[in-house]
């Protein structure tokens, strides 16, 4: 399988800090980290010129990154209503586009969208689609909802999903396999296939770039390309420690950033007994947000 770190065992310590030093020593990496950042920010209205300040303050202090991000831009922390208006709209277009990728591949049938955060995605799936009558978002975080079609259901075990035996058509996963040890996450996936219906699909859209070199899809995954392997998995964990600790204000949250290229996605869905049906790498794709990363959706069904 191939390893979370290309070069082998993950860094040592916080990875978001590992990220954050590779950034400060890789011009490439660093340029394109804040290019990508910036120009998001430049969509949505947030002050695009505080960006680089932003990031060089991390770069001085990788061990408290986070802290000295939100002393040099302190709206970070405590939004203004521009700021706030500006990243809810980033963050509702970004699952505007995730919709539209998503539901193509939605199955006749009971719908979960797992690590969801809220309930903005599944609640989109069920106006675009006519898949099933529940529609079920869930996560280890966040407060119980029923809405109708509706709800969000508390996963009280991180590999284990509050779904009955082959109940579900089509179980949802973005962003946030690799928010999890291998170990944990292999154990999901194993539940994932216990909830799936014989016919049903998981759909994953994680952040995630092929294993070897691929036609560039435009002039950002080409930068991103030409970057080291080490680099690469820099970009994705660098760009995590932006979304999570800095923009949703989450500095504790655990980075394990144990991201998978496609050739690891194979083998570890695999090894839950899923085959990948499709694979599409999305390049880093425009998802509408407030930053940018590489992601690829893949499509997986139980085998057997
Ligand atoms: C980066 S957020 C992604 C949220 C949402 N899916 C999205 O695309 O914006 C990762 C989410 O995964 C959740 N999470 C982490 N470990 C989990 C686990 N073992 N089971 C379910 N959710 C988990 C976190 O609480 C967090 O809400």
């Amino acid at each position: 399988m191939s390893s979370p770190h290309p070069s082998g065992a993950p860094p040592a310590g916080d990875p978001a800090a590992a990220a954050i030093r590779m950034m400060a020593a890789s011009p490439p990496l660093r340029d394109l980290v804040s290019d990508v950042i910036e120009e998001g920010w430049a969509r949505w209205g947030l002050p695009r010129q505080d960006v680089t300040g932003i990031l060089a303050a991390a770069m001085d202090t990788p061990d408290d990154a986070t802290r000295t991000a939100f002393t040099a831009a302190p709206y970070l922390c405590r939004p203004d209503l521009a700021f706030a208006d500006g990243y809810a709209a980033a963050r509702a277009a970004k699952f505007d586009v995730f919709a539209d990728l998503i539901a193509p591949h939605v199955r006749p049938g009971p719908v979960c969208d797992m690590g969801a955060g809220d309930v903005q995605l599944i609640s989109r799936l069920a106006q675009r689609t006519k898949s099933g009558s529940r529609f079920v978002a869930t996560d280890v975080f966040g407060e119980p909802l029923d809405d109708g079609d509706v709800s969000f259901v508390l996963q009280e075990q991180p590999d284990r999903l509050p779904l009955a035996d082959s109940s579900t058509a089509t179980v949802i996963a973005t962003g946030m396999l690799h928010h999890m040890s291998a170990e944990v996450r292999s154990r999901l996936l194993d539940d994932v296939r216990r909830c799936l219906t014989p016919d049903g699909a998981l759909i994953l859209l994680e952040d995630t770039y092929p294993a070897m070199d691929w036609p560039s899809r435009d002039d950002v995954d080409e930068r991103f390309q030409a970057l080291s392997s080490d680099d690469r998995w820099g970009f994705l964990a660098a760009t995590d420690w932006w979304g999570n600790r800095v923009m949703k204000n989450l500095p504790d949250v655990p980075l394990p950033c144990t991201f998978l290229d496609l050739a690891g996605w194979r083998v570890t869905l695999a090894g839950a007994g899923l085959a990948v049906r499709s694979a599409d790498y999305l390049g880093v794709v425009d998802c509408g947000g407030h930053m940018a990363t590489p992601r690829s959706l893949v499509v997986a069904e139980p085998i057997g």
